[in-house]
């Protein structure tokens, strides 16, 4: 298999942008009218989340090995959708037919088959690891919500009791869905360490013309059922083998899977020192300050520090998280999570700063979860 020209072939159909899923999916929705419904109702005003990323993650079938925890657990999570083992084949013809078209005549017989065959290993991959976990993990959870609260504008604090049991570790997410947005999924990160009564926390913001984040902060109310996908994720993740103290530095909801990380450091036993430092561009962003400096009044390894950047009148830390931060680090280990412009610039920073890169460990709440490839 050639995967150079995989690669350069989908970097040339890439250029034609939009024009590229509006292609694809009207073929597939032709050839296959059945996988309509698999996808949201409303698709022209979202985002494409499916076809850059079917074209990039198979176009690197080369690191098909060092790809296959991650394609297992996409072809898991892809049960969530509906998908099933026969709408595999429908997509593989949908985007041999996208290719084919944008290509002209750069579209050889030897390419085809070279993207015949990386469509079909990768498509094995994940429906294989779909069908392995088909008879023991349902393809989503349902979590009704009992408590919903706005404690800042645009931001809600979500609990939601899920139906079956749910074993997660702190520092991951899962996509979730609301019923007021069917079929659209988005990731939020757990805000806790697991609990015996199987409720699970969610800080959500509303992101400005979000489908999702709206519905969860404006619409959603308490009895709504939302459903929960599988958890994912391995970035944020604190083993007990780590040496040493933490320091976590938070941008906005990029609190909720730090604070689940404090919480398993609660549950674990105090072995280990933790700094936060919470960033917010103003004060009334720090959403969840009562609930952090309640936890270091009864923790004395605790120490919270808020960190706002955009009030000149504040009377605490003023500055960048990662300025604040800056000044507490000690040789911890450091843990950043936030929206991608905010994790790229502190882990920048940082390493300006001397801070070795093993010891950082960030994740960030970019709308692409199919860039992981
Ligand atoms: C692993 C992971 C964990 C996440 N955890 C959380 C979490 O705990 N809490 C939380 O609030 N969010 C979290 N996110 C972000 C979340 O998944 C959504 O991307 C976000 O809520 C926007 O979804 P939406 O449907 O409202 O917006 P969309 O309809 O998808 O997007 C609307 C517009 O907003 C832009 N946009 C999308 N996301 C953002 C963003 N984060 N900041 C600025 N602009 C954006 C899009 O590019 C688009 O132009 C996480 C993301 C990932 C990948
Ligand atoms: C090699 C095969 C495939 C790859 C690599 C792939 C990859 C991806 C990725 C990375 C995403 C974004 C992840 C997310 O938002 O959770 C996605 C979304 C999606 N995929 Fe797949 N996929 C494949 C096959 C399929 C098949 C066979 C179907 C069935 C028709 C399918 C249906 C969907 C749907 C419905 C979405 C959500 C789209 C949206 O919200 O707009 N995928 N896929």
């Amino acid at each position: 298999m050639n995967a150079q020209a995989l690669k350069d072939s989908w970097r040339l159909v890439a250029r034609s942008g939009d024009e590229v899923p509006l292609f694809f999916y009207s073929a597939l929705f032709l050839m296959n009218p059945e996988t309509r419904d698999l996808f949201p109702v409303a698709m022209a005003s979202q985002r494409d989340r499916l076809v850059g990323a079917l074209g990039r993650i198979v176009s690197n079938v080369d690191r098909v090995e060092e790809l296959v925890p991650y394609l297992q657990q996409l072809g898991r999570d892809h049960r969530k959708f509906a998908v099933v083992t026969e709408h595999y084949p429908a997509v593989g013809r949908a985007l041999l037919a996208t290719l084919e078209h944008f290509l002209g005549d750069r579209w050889t017989p030897a390419l085809a088959e070279d993207w015949t065959k990386a469509y079909s290993l990768v498509a094995q991959v994940m429906s294989d690891a779909a069908a392995d976990v088909s008879k023991t993990t349902p393809p989503w959870w349902e979590g009704e919500i009992i408590s919903h609260e706005t404690p800042a504008l645009g931001i809600a604090v979500i609990r939601a009791r899920l139906n079956y049991q749910y074993v997660f570790r702190p520092g991951q997410s899962a996509s979730i869905s609301h019923p007021r947005r069917p079929r659209v999924w988005r990731f939020y990160s757990f805000a806790n360490a697991p609990r015996q009564d199987n409720t699970i926390d969610l800080h959500v913001r509303m992101v400005d013309g979000g489908v999702l984040s709206a519905a969860l902060v404006m619409g959603a109310r308490r009895g709504d059922v939302l459903r929960v996908g599988a958890p994912v994720g391995d970035k944020l993740k604190l083993s007990p083998d780590m040496p040493g103290d933490l320091l976590l530095i938070a941008g906005g909801t990029g609190l909720a899977p730090l604070k689940a990380l404090v919480e398993q450091v609660m549950y674990e036993g105090p072995s280990r020192k933790v700094d936060i430092v919470v960033g917010a561009r103003t004060s009334r962003e720090l959403y969840d300050l009562d609930a952090l400096s309640k936890m270091a009044v009864e923790h004395p390894w605790l120490n919270v520090v808020p960190a706002v950047s955009n009030d000149p009148y504040y009377r605490g830390a003023r500055g960048n998280a990662v300025d604040v931060a800056l000044q507490a680090w000690r040789g911890q280990q450091v843990f950043v999570c936030g929206s991608t412009e905010m994790a790229q610039s502190t882990v920048g920073r940082l390493l300006d700063a001397g801070v070795p890169s093993e010891q950082i460990h960030f994740d960030e709440f970019t709308s692409d979860k199919g860039g992981e490839s």
